[in-house]
């Protein structure tokens, strides 16, 4: 069974569609990379999943539930907190809060939660997490004395302590300098060779290739091409796919 099911979203903004009706599948433990050009829709998509904008119609499902139905939208006065927790969402800005350390930015969550009762448990999560991103030494920095690099490696710790199904990346590197890309992709190749569910809009072609099982190129608010790496990357049967990836090649 998939692990999520979209089938013809639709959003618009001020009267522009800017999801025309999108429709994908993807299955526990893959990878899947969305990219394509600047205001295709990559960014709404992911923003419709996490919740953080209604989706004007389709349907979301995660594990077989159906969280959104447009037939329907969300009811009023509807605590959509729950529903969120399917997705994690890493941004490109990061979006620490400054006040706290980076232990705490991945414990806060978890502790207003309150699924897990025991503060010592969470707090020894949140080690456990940090020291996977490589952070074991910096658990008392607060961002301002972090890297950018490191600061989005607190924030995907911080998206897994929710233990989400999925977990989303908008353009993790995109806001760092050439030499902390490295240090945060590694960390994402990490998640997926250990079969962390992950969609990962991306501007790193090669890196989508590599690290990929499926690959989504999003054109004018519709998926223009879905397929493997192989397939979308090395071989596109589109046209506008072809153009977008010859201004990565030339
Ligand atoms: N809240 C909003 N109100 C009005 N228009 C919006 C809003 N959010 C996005 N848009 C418009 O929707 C279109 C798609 O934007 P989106 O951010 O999803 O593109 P994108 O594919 O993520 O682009 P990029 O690669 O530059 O991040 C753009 O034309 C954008 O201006
Ligand atoms: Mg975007």
């Amino acid at each position: 069974m998939a692990i999520l099911e979209v089938n013809n979203l639709r959003k618009k903004f001020d009267n522009t569609e800017i999801l025309k009706g999108i429709s994908f599948n993807m299955e526990k433990g893959q990878t899947l990379s969305i990219i394509g050009s600047s205001g295709s829709g990559k960014t709404t998509l992911l923003r419709c999943l996490n919740f953080l904008e209604t989706p004007d119609a389709g349907t979301i499902t995660v594990n077989g539930n159906l969280l959104f139905d447009g037939a329907v939208g969300h009811k009023k006065g509807e605590d959509l907190r729950e529903k969120r927790l399917h997705f994690g969402m890493v941004f490109q800005q990061f979006n620490l809060f400054p006040q706290y350390t980076a232990l705490e930015n991945v414990i806060l969550a978890p502790k207003l939660e309150g699924k897990d009762k025991d503060i010592e448990q969470i707090r020894e999560n949140g080690k456990i997490l940090l020291d996977k991103m490589g952070l074991s030494d910096r658990l008392n920095n607060y961002p301002h004395q972090l890297s950018g690099g490191q600061q989005q490696r607190v924030a995907i710790a911080r998206a897994l302590a929710l233990q989400p199904d999925i977990l989303c990346f908008d353009e993790p590197t995109s806001a760092l300098d050439p030499e902390l890309t490295g240090e945060v992709l590694k960390v994402i190749r990490e998640l997926a060779d250990n079969h962390t569910t992950m969609i990962i809009v991306t501007h790193e072609i090669g890196f989508a290739k590599d690290v990929s099982d499926e690959i989504i190129f999003m054109d004018g608010g519709v998926i223009a091409e879905q397929g493997t790496p192989a397939q979308v990357i090395d071989n596109p049967a589109n046209e506008r796919t072809r153009q977008f990836l010859s201004n990565y090649n030339g």
